[in-house]
C-alpha cells in the first residue's frame, strides 16, 4: 500500500476550518489561572536610573511583579549567550522587557503599567547599519569565504560594476501571536503548552532562567498559528516569562501577545546593505565577486550569525562565481533581536547576485535571462559553490529551458517592449530569477531528530517527533511516510502533540528540514517494529509480513510479549562546515527552482500589479503534491510581500510605527499575479533524501525575488541606458521615486510634475 506521493489532506484541514483545531488560546482557561503581561522599554536606548513598583503593587487584581532579580539566571541566547530576558540597568531596545505582571484581568495589567514609576536617561540609539559600521559595534566575529584569486581577476577584468544592495525588514505576521500557558506541578515542575518551533530550546531556558534541572520542565506544542522563524527563539520569551510566574505564585500562567505588541517587540527578517564588486566577461559570465554583506542584527545576538553564514552561502544563489571573496558582519542597532525568517538569510544573500546579474545584463545591453543562463552551475565542471561543496543533481539548466518554452518567454521580452513604446500610462517588466537552497542546518550538530512510534491492539499507530506543526504540513507528511513503512493506511495513524516528554533534545522544527529529519527518525522505529512483526509472520503464521492481516499480526505480536513501540534516530549524513575557514559542505542537498514574473507599474501613482508569475521547482519526489503546490505557492507570496508592500516604519525615536494590519501591507489575495502558474519538474533521478523528496519549506520564497527583478527591468525601459537602482522594498512610494529619478534628465529626484509631465508628453 503507496501513501507516499498521494495528495492526502492536510491533518488539520478540516479542524482549521471548523474551528476544531486548538490553538494556545483555546485552551480553556484553568481555576486559579492568572494572566501574564509585561511592561518593555519605551525607548530605544537608556540606563534606568529608578524603578517604583509599589504603586502597581497595590493596584486591585495585581498579584505579582516580578523583575530579573526575581530570575535565577538572566541571560540566555541560541548561540551567543548576550540576551538579557528582563532589562537590568540598561534598556536596548524599544520592547524590551523590564516587568513581568501577574494579574486576576485584563484590566488591573493596564493599570498596573500606569502605576509602574521608571526614570530611564536616554542613550544614544543606533539606528543604521551606517552607525554601527562607524561605532564597530558588531555581534560576533567578521565571517569570509574566499576561493580564487579575485585581485587578479579585477586586474584583467573585461567589465567591472560596483553597488549596494539595500533590502528591508520583514514581519513574520504569523496569526497567532506569541504564546505560552504554564502549570505548576509538584516539587518545582512545570508543564509549559508554548506555541514554539523549538519546545527543547524552550525547555532548556525556563530551566536555565529558573534553575531547575531540565528534566523538571516540559514543554507542549500541539500547533502554531504560524511561525515562519519567528518562533524559533523567540516563542522562549512568553513562555519563560508564564513559567516565572506559575513557578513562583504556584498558579497557572497564561501570555497572549495582542497583535500591536508582537510586531513591536518582536524582531524580524534581517536587513541588509551589501557592498559588491563584480568583473564579467564581454558575454556576461561573472568572473570574480567581491562583496561585503552587513546586516542588522538588532539588539541582541539571537540567530543573528547563523542567518549571515547564510547570506553567505546563498549569495552564489544559482550561478558558478571561480573567485569570490565574501564577508559577513552583522551589526549591532538598537531595535528587537532580529531573527530567522523564511529563507534564513538566503533571500537576502540570493537577491544580492540576481541584482548584480540585472545590472550586468543592462550594462552590455543582453537580455538578462540569457545573462544568468550562462552563469547558472554547471554538471562536470563550474560545478563547486565559494565555499567548496560540489553542486549535484543540478537541475538548474533543465529548468532554465523547460521554463523558457512554458512562459513563453522571449514573446512576452518582445511584448513587453512593444507596449513601453506604446504606453504613456504604464510600464511593463518581465524577468526569471533562479532558487538554489542548501537543506540542512547550517548547524552541523542540529542536524538529528528522534521518533517514538507505538502501535497499539487495534492496529492504530500514535508518532511522536520532535517536528512542530505551524501549517506546512511536516504531521502529514510524516503519517505518509510512517503507513507507508508499516503497509497500512494513513488513517490509521496518528501524529501526537510534540512534548519533550518523549522526544528530547530535539532541534527546532526549520531550515525546511523537519519533514526530512523527523520523517527519517520516524522511519528508523518503524523498520525495527517491523523487523519483529516480520519474524512472528514467519514464525507463527509461516509466511510474509503482508500476507498475515495487520491487526491478526499486531495481536499476534502483543500474546507472544514483542514489543510493539520503539524509538527511532536519525542524523543527517555526510554534512560538515567550518565557519572559520569559510569551507565545507554543509548541506544534504539543495532544492532548485526559477520563476518568471512579469509586473505593470503605473507611471502616475508607481502602484504595482503582478500581470503573470511561472514557477517551476525541483523538489524531488514528493511526499504529499498538494501540500508542496501550497508551501511553493505560499512562499512565493510572502516573497513578494517582502520585496514590494511589506514596508517596516519607524519614527526618529525608533517606534514602530507599522505595528498592525491597517499600517503594514501584507499581500491579499489582490496582490497575487493575475495569471499564476505553480509547477515542478519530475526528478526521478533523486535519492539522496527521505523516498527522494526534497524539502520545500523555505526555497521558493526565494522566487519572489523575480517580481522585483521584474520592477528593476521596467524601469530599466526608461533609464536612458543607464542601470536603474531601485531598494527594497519595492513600494509604490519608491518605485514612483525610482520613476522620477530615472526619467528626469540627469537622474534628479525632482518629483512628481517631472513624471507626469514625461508621462502626458
Ligand atoms: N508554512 C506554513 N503554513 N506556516 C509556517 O509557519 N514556516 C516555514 C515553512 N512553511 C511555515 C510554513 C519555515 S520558516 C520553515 S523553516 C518550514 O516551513 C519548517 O517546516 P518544515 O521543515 O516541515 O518544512
Ligand atoms: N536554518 C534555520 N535555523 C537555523 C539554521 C538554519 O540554517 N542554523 C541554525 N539555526
Ligand atoms: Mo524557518 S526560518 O528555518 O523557521
Amino acid at each position: 500500500m503507496s501513501s507516499v506521493g498521494k495528495n492526502i489532506p492536510h491533518d488539520s484541514a478540516r479542524g482549521h476550518v471548523s474551528g476544531e483545531s486548538i490553538y494556545i488560546d483555546d485552551i480553556p482557561p484553568a481555576r486559579n489561572e492568572l494572566i501574564v503581561d509585561f511592561f518593555f522599554s519605551p525607548v530605544a536606548h537608556g540606563r534606568i536610573r529608578s524603578l517604583d513598583l509599589e504603586a502597581a503593587r497595590r493596584v486591585p487584581g495585581v498579584a505579582a511583579l516580578f523583575t530579573h532579580k526575581d530570575l535565577h539566571h538572566n541571560r540566555f541566547g541560541a548561540i551567543i549567550q548576550d540576551e538579557l530576558l528582563l532589562a537590568e540597568d540598561e534598556v536596548t531596545f524599544i520592547g524590551h522587557p523590564i516587568v513581568v505582571i501577574a494579574a486576576e484581568h485584563r484590566d488591573a495589567i493596564a493599570a498596573a503599567k500606569k502605576a509602574i514609576v521608571i526614570d530611564i536617561e536616554p542613550l544614544e540609539p543606533v539606528f543604521t547599519i551606517d552607525e554601527a559600521k562607524k561605532r564597530r559595534d558588531f555581534i560576533g566575529p567578521v565571517r569570509h569565504i574566499r576561493r580564487g584569486d579575485v585581485d587578479a581577476a579585477f586586474a584583467s577584468a573585461e567589465n567591472i560594476l560596483e553597488g549596494r544592495w539595500i533590502n528591508g525588514g520583514q514581519d513574520h505576521f504569523y496569526l497567532e501571536s506569541q504564546a505560552a500557558i504554564a502549570h505548576p506541578g509538584e516539587y518545582d515542575q512545570l508543564t509549559v503548552h508554548s506555541s514554539t518551533q523549538n519546545p527543547s530550546e524552550v525547555q532548556e531556558v525556563i530551566a536555565h532562567l529558573l534553575g531547575l534541572p531540565i528534566n523538571k520542565v516540559v514543554v507542549q506544542t500541539k500547533r502554531m498559528g504560524g511561525g515562519f522563524g519567528g518562533k524559533e527563539c523567540q516563542a522562549t520569551h512568553p513562555a519563560a516569562m508564564a513559567a516565572l510566574v506559575a513557578h513562583v505564585t504556584k498558579r497557572p500562567a497564561r501570555i497572549v501577545y495582542n497583535k500591536d505588541d508582537d510586531m513591536r517587540v518582536t524582531g524580524g527578517r534581517h536587513p541588509f546593505q551589501n557592498d559588491y564588486k563584480v568583473a564579467f566577461r564581454n558575454d556576461g559570465t561573472i568572473t570574480a565577486l567581491r562583496a561585503e554583506l552587513f546586516s542588522d542584527g538588532g539588539a541582541y545576538a539571537d540567530l543573528s550569525t547563523a542567518v549571515m553564514a547564510r547570506a553567505m552561502t546563498h549569495i552564489d544563489n544559482a550561478y558558478y562565481i571561480a573567485n569570490a571573496d565574501i564577508t559577513g558582519t552583522v551589526c549591532r542597532t538598537n531595535y528587537p533581536p532580529n531573527t530567522a525568517f523564511r529563507g534564513f538569510g538566503g533571500p537576502q544573500g540570493a537577491i544580492t547576485i540576481e541584482n548584480i546579474l540585472e545590472e550586468i545584463a543592462v550594462h552590455l545591453g543582453l537580455d538578462p535571462f540569457d545573462v544568468r543562463k550562462r552563469n547558472l552551475y554547471g554538471f562536470e565542471d563550474r560545478n563547486t559553490t565559494p565555499y567548496r561543496q560540489v553542486v549535484r543533481n543540478n537541475m538548474l539548466p533543465r529548468i532554465f529551458d523547460q521554463l523558457e518554452k512554458t512562459s513563453d518567454y522571449r514573446a512576452r521580452v518582445a511584448d513587453v517592449a512593444a507596449f513601453n513604446r506604446k504606453s504613456e500610462t504604464h510600464l511593463r517588466g518581465i524577468a526569471c530569477t533562479a532558487v538554489k537552497f542548501g537543506i540542512s542546518f547550517n548547524t552541523k550538530f542540529l542536524n538529528q531528530a528522534n521518533a517514538l512510534v507505538n502501535v497499539y491492539l487495534d492496529g492504530s499507530v500514535q508518532v511522536s517527533t520532535g517536528a512542530t506543526e505551524m501549517g506546512q504540513g511536516v504531521n502529514t507528511k510524516i503519517k505518509q511516510l510512517v503507513a507507508e513503512e508499516l503497509g497500512i493506511d494513513p488513517e490509521m495513524v496518528i501524529l501526537m502533540i510534540t512534548s519533550t516528554e518523549k522526544n528530547n533534545n530535539t532541534s527546532a522544527t526549520a531550515a525546511s528540514s523537519a519533514a526530512d529529519m523527523n520523517g527519517g527518525a520516524a522511519i528508523d522505529a518503524c523498520v525495527r517494529i517491523r523487523e519483529r512483526m516480520e519474524n512472528v509472520a514467519r514464525e507463527h503464521f509461516r509466511c510474509s509480513f503482508h500476507e498475515v492481516p495487520w491487526t491478526k499480526l499486531v495481536k499476534k505480536c502483543y500474546l507472544e510479549r514483542v514489543s510493539l513501540g520503539e524509538r527511532g534516530f536519525y542524523s543527517t549524513k555526510g554534512i560538515d562546515w567550518d565557519a572559520d575557514s569559510g569551507v565545507g559542505s554543509p548541506f544534504l542537498y539543495f532544492t532548485q527552482g526559477a520563476a518568471v514574473s512579469e509586473v505593470e507599474i503605473d507611471r502616475f501613482t508607481g502602484h504595482m500589479t503582478i500581470l503573470r508569475s511561472d514557477l517551476l521547482m525541483d523538489i524531488g519526489k514528493s511526499i504529499n503534491p498538494g501540500i508542496d503546490r501550497g508551501q511553493i505557492t505560499g512562499a512565493f507570496v510572502q516573497g513578494t510581500g517582502w520585496l514590494t508592500n511589506e514596508e517596516l516604519r519607524y519614527a526618529p525615536g525608533g517606534e514602530l510605527l507599522s505595528h498592525s494590519p491597517t499600517t503594514y501591507k501584507i499581500p491579499n489575495i489582490g496582490d497575487l499575479p493575475a495569471i499564476f502558474h505553480v509547477d515542478t519538474i519530475v526528478n526521478e533521478e533523486n535519492t539522496v533524501n527521505i523516498r527522494g523528496s526534497k524539502a520545500v519549506g523555505e526555497p521558493p520564497l526565494l522566487l519572489g525575488i523575480s517580481v522585483f527583478m521584474a520592477i528593476k527591468n521596467a524601469l530599466s525601459y526608461v533609464s536612458g541606458g543607464r542601470i536603474p537602482k531601485i531598494n527594497a522594498p519595492a513600494t509604490g512610494e519608491e518605485i514612483l521615486m525610482r520613476l522620477t529619478a530615472a526619467q528626469v534628465p540627469g537622474g534628479r529626484t525632482a518629483g512628481a510634475p517631472a513624471v507626469l509631465g514625461a508621462a502626458a508628453g
